[in-house]
């Protein structure tokens, strides 16, 4: 072998490192949904084969998993046992957005080159995993959400006694908003059905299938039904991009408004679109936000923009929360108007 060769096998390049964080995305979705990465959260070491054997999976495919964590620093390898490396914990906190752009959303980036052409953008020209994205919405809402969110619930001025959540996921915000307030009751509403069954499932070992219940729906075309007439508290966290662009959201938002005669406040939460952010400046999450939204064709409206559109349906903002570590989000505090 010439110098040059060893040169070029033993420096990282540029491309390396991109390629490398690429896999690793993956991996970091992978080792949090198998249980690996809240392992070493805890014990800050585990041995690679053991793990594989104890859940049940493939031994050397497990290794490759833990080797592209390595690769980036999120863990260090030493033989066969594996330990936190110098970005684990930024990682780990953030390990729900890993997952949504590549397990949640996998599907549709991979499929970027079909999903581009305007020939092909018609009908279900792109799939996502409703399962994974519930799952790691449920973290990302409350790593994310949750501060602003029982900030609005502990400020509400007033007893509810039904509360409606609009795109519910998994679930857990009924789930939660039902543990600390006994007695409420809660309806979840999804368009999706992996969505619906989850949280059908997740009230149930919860206990609390008595109080919540969960029905497929379209939050952008709600119409009145008999079970919403009691519902005096709404909750919608992110989805409320689904309602737009402008004037489909201020109809959406209107339907709302009257298909819930009860409801005194709705706090809505999402992520906005950003803009006048370096290329190269970009945080976490915002990239794939904002590009997956744009292939989906799902418009994304600014901070700015929401502000214009809750009068006209119905709503008036009483509060507004930033939250500055998931891209550009928000919770609007909405009182009816
Ligand atoms: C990003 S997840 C958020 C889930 C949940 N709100 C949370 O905070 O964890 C968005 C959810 O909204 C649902 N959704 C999307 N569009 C919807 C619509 N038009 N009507 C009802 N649900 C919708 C999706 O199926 C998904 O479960």
């Amino acid at each position: 072998m010439t110098v040059t060769d060893d040169a070029r096998v033993t420096t990282r390049s540029r491309a390396a490192e991109i390629f490398n964080s690429a896999v690793a995305a993956t991996a970091v979705g992978a080792a949090w949904e198998l249980g690996a990465l809240d392992e070493l959260k805890k014990h800050g070491k585990l041995s690679a084969t053991e793990f594989a054997r104890h859940n049940d999976l493939h031994e050397r495919s497990t290794v490759g998993m833990f080797t592209a964590l390595a690769s980036v620093e999120i863990v260090e390898r030493r033989g066969d046992d594996i330990v936190i490396g110098p970005h684990f914990d930024e990682v780990y906190d953030n390990k729900s957005l890993f997952h949504w752009l590549t397990q949640g959303s996998g599907e549709l980036f991979i499929r970027m080159p079909y999903v581009l052409q305007n020939k092909n953008r018609v009908g279900d020209y792109y799939r996502r995993d409703a399962a994974a994205i519930s799952f790691d919405c449920r973290e990302i809402s409350e790593r994310y959400f949750d501060p602003a969110f029982w900030s609005a619930m502990n400020g509400l001025g007033y007893e509810f006694t039904a509360a409606a959540d609009l795109g519910s996921g998994s679930g857990e915000r009924l789930i939660q908003i039902a543990k600390r307030y006994p007695g409420v009751r809660g309806l979840g509403i999804d368009i999706a059905t992996p969505a619906i069954d989850m949280a059908r499932d997740e009230a149930a070992k919860a206990g609390l299938a008595d109080r919540l219940s969960f029905v497929e729906g379209d939050a952008r075309a709600i119409t009145p039904r008999p079970e919403f007439a009691e519902i005096d508290l709404l909750t919608c966290f992110m989805m409320g991009h689904d309602f737009w662009p402008k004037e489909n959201c201020v109809k959406s938002l209107r339907q709302i408004h009257d298909a819930f005669p009860k409801a005194r406040r709705f706090l809505l939460g999402d992520a906005t679109r950003t803009s006048g952010i370096a290329d190269t400046e970009l945080p976490i999450f915002t990239l794939g936000f904002e590009l997956g939204h744009a292939m989906m064709d799902v418009y994304l409206p600014t901070l700015d923009e929401w502000d214009g559109v809750f009068a006209d349906g119905g709503w008036r903002l009483v509060k507004r929360h930033l939250i500055s570590n998931l891209s550009l989000s928000v919770v609007f505090e909405l009182e009816r108007l």
